[in-house]
């Protein structure tokens, strides 16, 4: 996230407003016919993977995938970066998701094509932070002036550092709220604070509820504790559900999937704005490649 400036930012959310229609089927496009997208998914994805994928079939392109890693040459040894140097002769375009941080920007260096992060360990996963600024630009048609809180695992959650990082460009409100052992890395607070950029933390939910516009939860990332004895004390930490949200003015977002944050009853309350967020994946990734990969042929 930290290569992109504001302009860029409102120009994917713009690109992806156009293409609403092509989106939802109701137009075609053939704009992207002839090109292939690698999809590299080390690590579990139902949502990326699968909105990279319509993403790209929508602009009239294709998609070849690793697939599971006991069903290619992964199982036999070789490397993330040998399977890029791969992926680049067959695709005009690689999405990858890997547990190692830092491994998009590593193969940036050795590929020729674009590579796009989908997700880097417990380092950042900054094509969701677009879908997520679109989902709160589309709902309240601003983003500056808005109070917003982070909620969870801000620790070893990937998409609240992305989303951190984003949204310190505009005028927000930004509170982390968060156990004590899962606060927002160090790193990531230095970051906003050498920018000036104004945040508050709590562990109390109670501190921001009646005040925030976006309530954005989080997961508890079982899958990255280092000892399942400290998952095991901290899950379940915070639970959002009707009760606690009637007579409240805000919007509940999710990247997804939950556990057990947000309970079922929330589904169906006006306050439910995860389902539709993970439906604006595929506009914005839309717009991410069509401007990667036409870009890189004109
Ligand atoms: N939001 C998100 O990254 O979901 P997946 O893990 O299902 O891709």
């Amino acid at each position: 996230m930290k290569d992109f400036e504001k302009e860029d930012i409102e120009f994917i959310l713009e690109e992806a407003s156009k293409l609403e229609d092509i989106a939802k089927s109701k137009a075609k496009s053939r704009e992207l016919e002839g090109k292939i997208l690698g999809l590299l998914f080390y690590e579990p994805s139902t949502r990326t993977r699968l909105s990279f994928e319509t993403s790209m079939k929508r602009l009239g392109g294709d998609c070849i995938e690793l697939g599971d890693a006991s069903n290619s040459s992964v199982a036999k040894g070789e490397s993330v970066a040998d399977t890029a140097k791969m992926f680049e002769s067959y695709c005009d375009a690689i999405v990858i998701r890997h547990d190692l941080e830092g491994v998009s920007r590593f193969l940036s260096d050795i590929v020729d094509v674009p590579i796009i992060n989908a997700g880097d360990g417990a380092g950042q996963h900054p094509t969701q932070t677009l879908l997520d600024l679109y989902t709160i630009k589309k709902h309240f048609g601003k983003i500056d002036g808005l109070n917003i809180a982070l909620l969870g695992d801000l620790k070893y959650g990937r998409t609240v550092h992305s989303l951190a990082y984003a949204l310190g460009m505009y005028d927000v409100e930004m509170t982390f709220v968060s156990p004590d052992e899962l606060k927002m890395p160090k790193e990531t607070l230095h970051d906003l604070e050498k920018n000036n950029i104004k945040y508050k933390q709590t562990n109390s939910l109670k501190d921001v509820i009646d005040d925030v516009d976006v309530l954005y939860v989080t997961r508890i990332q079982k899958e990255r504790f280092p000892d399942v004895e400290e998952y095991e004390q901290i899950k379940g930490a915070y639970s959002i559900n009707k009760k606690l949200l009637e007579g409240k003015d805000l919007i509940v977002m999710h990247p997804l999937p939950r556990v057990d944050e947000i309970a079922y009853d929330v589904d169906d309350t006006e306050y439910n704005k995860y389902f539709e967020q993970a439906a604006n994946a595929i506009p914005v990734r839309m717009a991410i490649l069509r401007n990667l990969i036409t870009h890189r042929y004109e």
